[in-house]
């Protein structure tokens, strides 16, 4: 079946197993970028590799012109209605790097939203003037609804869904398993990893997407750390249950600090606070990693944050071989680039491309 046989009311209502299938091109990779879930470890690897080969191109003039050519042809919009600096920018510069011509909305206070235009109407209208939207909204589920609404269109172009609400951010938890592969490599791999989540795992997006795409290597122990009120949701443990993943939910991080192969942290996500001070009023003290708690975790290990960061980490980790973030931040351009490449058809003149 496909997006067009379905009614809107009809296809919200599918398992997500029916969906991702609804949403995947012949070579596999998606055609539409929504959830975690449309990722399996083959389109993991293969995304993961075809970022390094883009990564190792780039690093030579004759190789950039001809990234440059691959997608000049083409246009895309980015429609940030949510703050955003690195997402924003690393597509920004993954689409620069494909030679693709970018606008942007920022802000929906600019664009006729504003006057009442639905989101319906938006979308179609960017479909109008480009080829790719990169989207990312407050709304939970808004990105799936629009990538139907433009295939049911005469213009079905792809949507990549740059974070939506509380919910999914699955460009980021592809640059997360990359920095994990990456941080891996020389060292066993990925399989048989255990990882601490730190922070806000009730309402930030990142963890929910990871964990969901880690299910696809073997062994993943999931550790979840935070205060009993930003506690991760038990949709994420009941998925991972049914996976058969060993996972715990702890509060007290030194319980096990330094024996876990990585730790991600994450931001107090105040932004969506019912009341004012809601979180100040949480203790969150013993949520954070200074030179006394890196010291403490394995020399193999790797620290990573989706960032922006606030005092989670403090800068004195900055330096210590074992903080990824600033290389993870970077990864997102690289394998951003890689999913638009692959949206867009480009893998094997990419994978052809000879780098000596
Ligand atoms: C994250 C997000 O927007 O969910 N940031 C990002 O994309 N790098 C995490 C956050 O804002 O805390």
């Amino acid at each position: 079946m496909k997006l067009t046989d379905y009614t809107w009311e009809e296809f919200s209502q599918l398992p997500m197993s029916t969906k991702v299938e609804c949403f995947k091109k012949e070579d596999g990779f998606p055609a539409h970028t929504l959830f975690a879930q449309q990722f399996d470890r083959e389109t993991l690897d293969r995304l993961c590799d075809l970022a390094t080969k883009i990564r190792k191109i780039a690093k030579k003039r004759d190789g950039m012109l001809f990234l440059n050519s691959l997608l000049s042809h083409k246009r895309a919009m980015l429609y940030f209605s949510q703050p955003s600096s690195r997402t924003f920018l690393s597509f920004y510069s993954a689409c620069q790097i494909l030679g693709l011509k970018v606008a942007e909305v920022r802000d929906a206070a600019t664009s006729s939203e504003f006057k009442g235009e639905s989101k319906e109407d938006s979308i179609r209208t960017f479909s109008s003037y480009f080829d790719l939207i990169i989207m990312r909204t407050q709304e939970k589920g808004l990105a799936e609804h629009m990538a139907w609404t433009l295939s049911n269109s005469e213009r079905p172009l792809p949507i990549i869904n740059a974070g939506s609400g509380k919910d999914q951010h699955p460009t980021q938890a592809l640059l997360d398993i990359y920095t994990l592969k990456r941080s891996f490599e020389d060292n066993g791999g990925l399989d048989n990893r255990s990882i601490m989540y730190v922070g806000d795992l009730l309402r930030g997006r990142t963890v929910r997407s990871l964990s969901n795409l880690l299910m696809n290597y073997e062994n993943i122990e999931h550790i979840f750390v935070a205060p009993p009120e930003l506690q991760i949701k038990q949709d994420i443990l009941d998925m991972l249950a049914a996976n058969g993943s060993k996972y715990s939910v702890l509060t007290d991080m030194r319980e096990r600090l330094s024996d876990v192969d990585a730790v991600y942290m994450t931001r107090i996500q105040d932004e969506w606070d019912k009341s004012k001070g809601e979180s100040a009023s949480i203790d969150i003290s013993s949520y954070k990693i200074g030179k006394k708690e890196i010291d403490s975790m394995k020399p193999t290990s790797v620290l990573l944050h989706p960032l922006p960061r606030r005092d989670e980490i403090s800068t004195e980790c900055d330096h210590d071989p074992r903080a990824m973030y600033w290389r993870q931040m970077r990864n997102g351009m690289w394998i951003r680039a890689a999913l638009i490449a692959a949206t867009f058809d480009c893998t094997e003149a990419i994978l052809a491309y000879n780098v000596e």
